[in-house]
């Protein structure tokens, strides 16, 4: 088992099938996509965001020692899904941001805004191989990256040696209060039910720093409530902007910033968003 190294206050697709023409196949960006059956990674019972059966996982930790941890069961799916596609899903997206000006312009934005802010690491929450936590290493961003996928972290740590990859879940991150300058989170929370979306937001605003912002990369929609989609590895929402950035509103974040793109052509024809809110300083902290 991976070794979950905790982040401190002193710290800083198996092949398928499917012969995907499309780098947009597997994450469902495409509508082609929509034909193609893909193995490995069947809808499970909990697809429909239904809490169902908390899951009993032992996970390690830096000193060694493994802990149990309880998640929701719809958590163990996503994993399960993703760990089942992930070489393929790597194939498919490792370049993928270099035909993505907009979102290498929030990108920029986002490491930018952190690194000027000063206050801790990156992390690249459902870093998938690790190709956008890359990006932001380039850009000059101190970034890490967690996945849910013991499959996906070892794509990433084998194609990024220099930088560190950890197994854990945006539900309950093994990283301390406060300490995080950033968090990115692109096309991760799309799998996360609408319903425990909240939680995840409050988790992100507990391991940042004040001051410390949040990207969020999603597939946007007009209607207010979240609508599912039938994504290529596991069940995924689409949000209004609006609706994202209330929802972290109420979480307790300001926003900064929204991008909404047109889909590309061959692209699953849904717009695509990028949503940047900020952790409030300290009252009374400098600005
Ligand atoms: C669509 S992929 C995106 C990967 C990468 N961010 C990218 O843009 O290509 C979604 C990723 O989020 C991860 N993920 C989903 N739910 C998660 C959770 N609760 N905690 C951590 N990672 C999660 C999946 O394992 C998968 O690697």
């Amino acid at each position: 088992m991976a070794q979950a190294a905790r982040v401190t206050n002193s710290g800083g697709r198996p092949s398928t099938a499917v012969d995907a023409t499309s780098i947009d196949q597997i994450a469902g960006r495409s509508s082609a996509a929509d034909a193609v059956p893909l193995e490995g990674s069947d809808r499970h019972s909990s697809d429909r965001g239904e809490a169902g059966p908390a899951q009993r996982r032992a996970v390690g930790t830096d000193d060694g020692t493994v802990r149990a941890v309880t998640e929701p069961a719809v958590v163990h799916d996503i994993r399960a899904a993703y760990d089942a596609v992930a070489p393929r899903y790597a194939e498919l997206f490792s370049n993928v941001l270099e035909t993505l000006p907009m979102e290498r312009a929030m990108l920029a934005a986002f490491a930018e805004l952190v690194r000027a802010h000063d206050a801790g690491p990156v992390a690249d929450v459902g870093c998938g191989p690790g190709h956008v936590t890359a990006h932001l290493h380039a850009l000059g961003a101190t970034a890490f990256g967690i996945d849910l996928s013991s499959e996906m972290v070892a794509l990433a740590r084998r194609a990024h040696p220099d930088l560190r990859f950890d197994e854990g879940s945006m539900t309950a991150l093994d990283v301390d209060d406060g300490v995080l300058g950033g968090i990115l989170a692109f096309y991760s929370v799309i799998h996360t039910p609408p319903q425990h979306v909240p939680a995840v937001f409050a988790e992100f605003r507990r391991v940042l720093a004040p001051g410390g912002h949040l990207l969020l990369g999603f597939f946007a929609g007009d209607d207010p409530l979240p609508q599912e989609f039938d994504h290529k590895v596991t069940l995924a929402y689409r949000w209004s902007p609006g609706s994202l950035a209330e929802s972290a509103r109420q979480a307790g974040f300001v926003e900064v910033a929204r991008l909404v793109r047109e889909p590309r052509e061959g692209e699953r024809q849904f717009q695509q968003a990028q949503l940047l809110v900020r952790k409030p300083e300290e009252p009374g902290a400098p600005r």
